[in-house]
């Protein structure tokens, strides 16, 4: 019994040297994103975002290893991004991908934030012209909402290119003093413009990617820098990504709340019953009442309702209100009767103005 205990401790070293080496073959780009080697796509594109935002150098002046951890950071979302290579990276790393070509080291993080970033430096950028923003309405689910996802956008984004030749810019209107004679000047406004390189503006196919968070709300906004209008004197405006969210089915939000209606037999409604509501990611939501249940009766499962934007760990509520389906049988005389003896409920005949008073 000892001695084979001995033996696995030594295979399991061996083991462990050579899954040190097979690490060592490059960066470890899953400890890289911080997810674990099952991580979808999705968690992928979120652990990206994150970090890009946090290790981005324009925010890290003072560390400077920042350009370097920003580098690894998009290496490790262009691999494991592709489903190819990450094949190929989960099989024999980095070396293995690099070898077969693969690695383009393209910077990803202007699918996720634009051109220009954060648009960080303030004040200078404000002096110089800018296109016009664009704002878009982005239809999403709530489904979406609920659940959080990536949406991919593709589009026509007109880039500026030099081009031969010069033309007119920065022009202005200055006051010009004309000698007219002795004793005599003209004074008008003239238009004086400086010469610039030629551009032209060359449509450039564009994808873009948008994190729709969980909890986010109707209307709210999503800034990509630099992906609007160009301005040929100055750098293009932003593209602003509104989210919608498209009616559903079986739940109506408000705030961070969801409401659902749900028919039942007015046997159910007497007697009691249970049913499960399939919630927004498949989940099941069960009900259970014993009590007897009336039409427009509401009841409310605390922690059921849409993530709360801040703090995905707070949910809402879900209010559930009960409508009650009547039998359109008619019923025999003995079945009358002898459900007159079951309820023995008195008659009830309140008149009241319901439109006005309730
Ligand atoms: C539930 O029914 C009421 C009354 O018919 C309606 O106003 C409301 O929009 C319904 N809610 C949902 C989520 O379907």
């Amino acid at each position: 019994m000892k001695a084979f205990g001995v033996w696995n401790i030594v295979l399991l070293q061996l083991a462990l040297v050579l899954l040190v080496q097979e690490v060592s073959a490059g960066r470890d780009f899953y400890k890289i994103l911080n997810i674990r080697k099952s991580a979808n796509k999705n968690e992928i594109k979120k652990a990206y975002r994150k970090l890009a935002k946090e290790l981005h150098p324009d925010k890290n002046k003072d560390d400077p290893d920042a350009a370097e951890k920003f580098q690894d950071l998009g290496a490790a979302y262009e691999v494991l991004a592709d489903d190819d290579k990450r094949k190929l990276y989960d099989r024999c790393g980095e070396e293995c991908v690099k070898k077969e070509g693969m690695m383009d080291n393209t910077d990803p993080f202007a699918h996720f934030f634009g051109d220009f970033g954060f648009g960080f430096g303030g004040q200078e950028q404000r002096e110089t012209p800018r296109g016009a923003n664009i704002v878009m309405d982005l239809f999403v689910t709530l489904e979406e909402l609920y659940n959080g996802n990536f949406v991919e956008i593709t589009r026509n984004k007109p880039v500026m290119k030099s081009a031969s030749g010069t033309r007119k810019c920065n022009c202005r209107q200055e006051m010009v003093t004309r000698n007219l004679g002795p004793g005599r000047f003209q004074m008008m406004q003239q238009t004086v413009c400086d010469e610039c390189p030629n551009v032209k503006l060359v449509n450039e196919e564009r994808t873009i990617e948008i994190e729709i968070e969980q909890g986010m709300e109707d209307g709210q906004e999503t800034k990509f820098s630099g992906e609007g209008e160009p301005h040929i004197d100055g750098e293009p405006g932003d593209l602003v990504l509104k989210i919608r969210t498209v009616p559903h089915q079986r739940f109506e939000r408000r705030g961070d709340d969801l409401y659902t209606n749900v028919t039942i037999s007015l046997q159910d409604a007497l007697v009691g019953f249970t049913l499960d509501i399939d919630h927004l990611d498949g989940h099941k939501v069960p009900i259970t009442r014993e009590k007897v249940t009336w039409p427009g009766a509401r009841i409310r499962k605390n922690g059921e309702g849409m993530p709360n934007y801040e703090n995905n760990n707070l949910r809402g509520t879900l209010y559930i209100t009960f409508d009650v389906e009547f039998p359109k049988t008619q019923l025999g005389d003995t079945e009358k009767e002898d459900i007159k003896n079951l309820l023995n409920q008195a008659s009830v005949n309140r008149v009241y103005n319901g439109l006005r008073f309730s």
